[in-house]
């Protein structure tokens, strides 16, 4: 426990995992790894859940752990920026099958089979933040004071009582036509925001503005009226998909439910499917039978069901490999454009936030710490912390070593 940096050993080996945090969670599964003093460690995407900063520890430990022990590792991820950083060799597979093999420099910068190639054009790059949008200053959803607190434990079973501030004294606003994006640390308290936009969860307090109305305190008739305009994208469709109802199910419920007749909610939801370009034979199909792109691009046409105004999607793309999460990026780019939407964008990865959003908020602990257009946030920042999460970020001499060969 020492040896991969868990912070007091001796309190943490009587803890049950739940009481750790997700770093914490990685360092004992890479220990349990350890513990038998191994020639070759195998990790499968043993980052791809963390946040950026937690990331970049985790890979200097193995790191450090390979160099002591004289290990071999075999790191298994879809992330390039991760593969850039840490690897001698790269194998590269698709469908059960290696298309490429090589030292990483030259499968990285001359790739030769055009998979490899396909994969590398897909990273959303940093650098490439186009100009945004000439966007209307009305300003469609105006968040003041915005407040939520989380009580957690019983006190009895495991003792303490936790308060969490999730969001403290939260305010921006979004204009028509525009994509902000918040990013921030896990726990900083970017889903908590969203959440209470969308009134999953009710504010403590804080006002919601939709034009003149203030949402964050409204309930009934008058909630489900104006919650319409505001639909939520998930990073995981198939647990927000109900998994025993087919498509046509998922995408006319919402319809009904806000009184289209049921011939006209089929209608819609055939139209739905070829705006997130699906074929309609996915009406009689289930959730499962879908890649998770495809997934993803259910969740989508169900947001845009009731013709929303604004879209917020959390980690939409997270879950998703480069050449997906690019395509998926440019259908909703797309939709946003087509569909005069404006969109919250929640992501703990800069480079997706880079590629899709015209401003951004960074998020610590709670509260807004920075916030301005992205190619100031991101090249320019003010604050230690953001400077640190782009610090942090994996692949970036890579990054330019490619835009040097563009
Ligand atoms: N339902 C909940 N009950 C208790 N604590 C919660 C709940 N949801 C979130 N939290 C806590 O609030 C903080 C912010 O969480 P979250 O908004 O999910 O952050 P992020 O999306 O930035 O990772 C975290 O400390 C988290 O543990
Ligand atoms: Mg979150």
């Amino acid at each position: 426990m020492d040896e991969v940096g868990i912070p007091d050993p001796e309190a943490a080996i009587r803890a049950y995992p739940f009481q750790l945090s997700g770093g914490q969670r990685q360092r004992v599964m890479i220990a349990m790894a350890l513990a038998l003093e191994p020639d070759i460690l195998i990790a499968d995407e043993p980052t791809t859940a963390l946040d950026v900063t937690t990331q970049a520890q985790i890979l200097t430990l193995i790191e450090d752990l390979r160099r002591k022990r004289g290990m071999a590792v075999i790191f298994i991820t879809h992330d390039f920026g991760v593969v850039a950083d840490i690897a001698d060799r790269v194998i590269v597979m698709k469908k059960g099958e290696i298309v490429e093999a090589g030292p990483a420099q030259e499968v990285l910068l001359k790739p030769q089979h055009p998979y490899t190639r396909a994969l590398i054009d897909a990273i959303p790059r940093l650098a490439q933040t186009d100009a945004p949008e000439q966007v209307e200053r009305t300003p469609l959803l105006r968040v003041e004071g915005l407040q939520k607190t989380f009580s957690t434990g019983s006190g009895t079973l495991f003792g303490k009582r936790r308060v969490v501030k999730a969001v403290q004294d939260v305010s921006f606003e979004l204009y028509a036509g525009e994509t902000i994006g918040i990013v921030g640390e896990s726990g900083s308290g970017k889903s908590t925001v969203g959440r209470c936009l969308v009134r999953l969860l009710d504010p403590d307090g804080g006002r919601v503005l939709m034009g003149d109305v203030d949402i964050a305190h409204m309930s009934g008739a008058d909630l489900r009226a104006q919650r319409r305009k505001l639909q939520m994208i998930f990073q995981d469709p198939f647990s927000s998909l109900n998994p025993r109802a087919r498509v046509s199910r998922i995408l006319t419920e919402g319809l009904i439910a806000y009184g289209t007749p049921d011939k006209g909610a089929k209608a819609r939801a055939r139209e739905l499917l070829e705006l997130v370009g699906l074929d309609e034979s996915a009406m009689k199909r289930f959730p499962h039978e879908f890649s998770g792109g495809q997934r993803q691009r259910i969740g989508i046409a169900r947001a845009l069901a009731l013709e929303p105004s604004i879209i917020i999607a959390d980690e939409a793309v997270s879950a998703l490999d480069v050449s997906i999460q690019a395509q998926v990026l440019d259908l909703l780019a797309e939709l946003k454009s087509r569909l005069h939407l404006s969109m919250l964008f929640i992501t703990h990865d800069l480079r997706v936030a880079a590629r899709i959003c015209d401003r951004i908020i960074v998020m610590q602990k709670g509260r807004i710490v920075e916030a301005g257009p992205v190619s100031k946030v991101l090249h320019d920042p003010d604050t230690e912390y953001t400077r640190s999460l782009l610090d942090a970020i994996p692949g970036q001499d890579y990054e330019q070593a490619l835009a040097a060969a563009d």
